[in-house]
């Protein structure tokens, strides 16, 4: 991963005293980096350099790979599922349509029939329990959504493929409710650290283990995440992006800019920005505090929001990300219809929206706008790792300079309560 600064329209000075401030918190960070003991509030920074875990989860992804194996059903929803949708569809693509690549993965997260009633369409084309898996994700435990989706699942699979007891399996916090239940009946639990939050728990098994099974590689995304951990607790402010994206970021807040949007130029990097909203989101967003963070598709939303960018209040920081792999496709020499575009016969896909992108950033700077720029080069497992960890750390990097606690998310669970009380008056 590439990380370009020189746009941001910060200064030097402004980048040195908050350096400065952050000095004893990073060397705080280095040494929680070293350890695996679980037990400060960034501990998910350990994740990376759990050996054992990386093990238990590639033997336990091969065990439950049965041959015929072709979707994993994963339930869970916000830090229970976002990372692995992040991931998979970065490296499978939007539009993962055809059958070559198994097992899928398919994700139910918000209650609706529409997404349950596709899975299940699913399942009646299965002919043996073996041909699916449920990886069901509740770091609580207890989240409605979650538990829901997995009885409704639960049912249909029953249904029609006999006792699948065997084929749905449980990421929890040891000693939630779900964890109890699921040991009394002797099913498949696998534990989160207690002190890995949802939005921070990729790289435990609530991402790996869906991953492994997807077929994607998590040693190199987990060694890409290793490298983040080590670049980002760095004192050398060269190779600390997450030190100085936070800086940036937070040198903007104060500039009026409380906008960030995350630019991402390919759909398949769509699940990554909305992976890293909800990362800014429910770890800044507090004490009256917090970032907006949208995110924007290049080249599809140019078309749809690139005005309010340019034209509108300069409100925003643009975090603009790219990923260009190679030409596949392009456009004829002897066009079908001539005349109408100038200058793009013979010129790939990937050569028009490289166009685009060079398009963009001259505006960025006509109209003065500040912004970074985040080149995914291969947008492999080593480079997605190494990404979703760089964030990470920036935002524990961001909370530590907007003073909140990053790792909670207490205005989450107004909602949850009024809606267990409701269903109980629905009753
Ligand atoms: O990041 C978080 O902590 C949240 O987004 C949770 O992941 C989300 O609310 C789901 O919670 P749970 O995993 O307990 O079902």
């Amino acid at each position: 991963m590439k990380f370009y600064s020189d746009k941001a329209l910060v200064t030097q000075n402004q980048l040195t005293v908050l350096l400065d401030k952050l000095e004893p918190y990073r060397e705080e960070l280095a040494l929680i980096a070293k350890r695996t003991d679980y037990l400060a509030s960034e501990s998910s920074i350990q994740l990376t350099g759990d050996v054992e875990l990386l093990k238990t989860i590639q033997e336990t992804a091969k065990r439950l790979h049965a041959p015929t194996l072709q979707y994993v059903i994963v339930v869970g929803i916000g830090g229970s599922n976002l990372g692995t949708q992040a991931v998979y569809e970065a490296i499978a693509g939007s539009m993962n349509l055809l059958v070559d690549r198994l097992p899928k993965l398919l994700f139910l997260d918000t209650v609706t029939d529409e997404k349950m009633t596709a899975v299940t369409r699913v399942l009646e084309h299965l002919t043996s329990k073996d041909d699916f898996l449920a990886i069901v994700i509740s770091k609580s435990g207890s989240t409605t959504e979650t538990i829901a989706n997995m009885e409704v699942l639960w049912t249909c699979a029953t249904k029609q493929l006999g006792d699948v007891r065997e084929r749905f399996v449980f990421i929890t916090d040891e000693g939630s409710k779900l964890w109890n239940t699921a040991k009394e009946n002797k099913m498949e639990v696998f534990s989160v650290p207690a002190q890995a939050g949802g939005r921070f728990s990729v790289f435990s098994a609530v991402g790996l283990l869906p991953l492994a099974l997807a077929g994607i590689d998590i040693g190199e995304l987990v060694a890409g995440a290793r490298r983040a951990v080590t670049d980002g607790t760095s004192s050398n402010p060269t190779k600390n992006h997450s030190l100085i994206s936070a800086c940036l970021t937070y040198l903007q807040l104060q500039a009026g800019r409380s906008i960030h949007n995350t630019f991402l130029f390919s759909p398949k990097l769509e699940a990554l920005g909305k992976w890293e909203r909800q990362l800014i989101a429910e770890s800044l967003g507090k004490d009256g505090k917090g970032i907006m963070p949208i995110v924007s598709i290049g080249s599809t939303d140019l078309h749809s929001m690139a005005q309010l960018y340019w034209g509108g209040p300069d409100t925003t920081f643009t975090n603009l990300v790219f990923s260009f792999t190679g030409a596949v496709h392009t456009v004829s020499q002897r066009l079908a219809l001539p005349g109408l575009v100038q200058h793009i016969s013979g010129t790939s896909l990937e050569g028009i929206m490289q166009a685009i992108y060079g398009g963009v950033k001259a505006a960025y700077e006509k109209t003065a706008r500040p912004y970074v720029e985040i080149d995914l080069e291969q947008a492999d497992a080593r480079e997605l790792g190494y990404y979703l960890q760089f964030r990470m750390l920036e935002i524990i990097y961001l909370g530590r300079l907007l003073d909140v606690n990053a790792f909670d998310q207490p205005a989450v669970e107004m909602y949850k309560e009024v809606t267990r009380n409701l269903l109980q008056s629905m009753r």
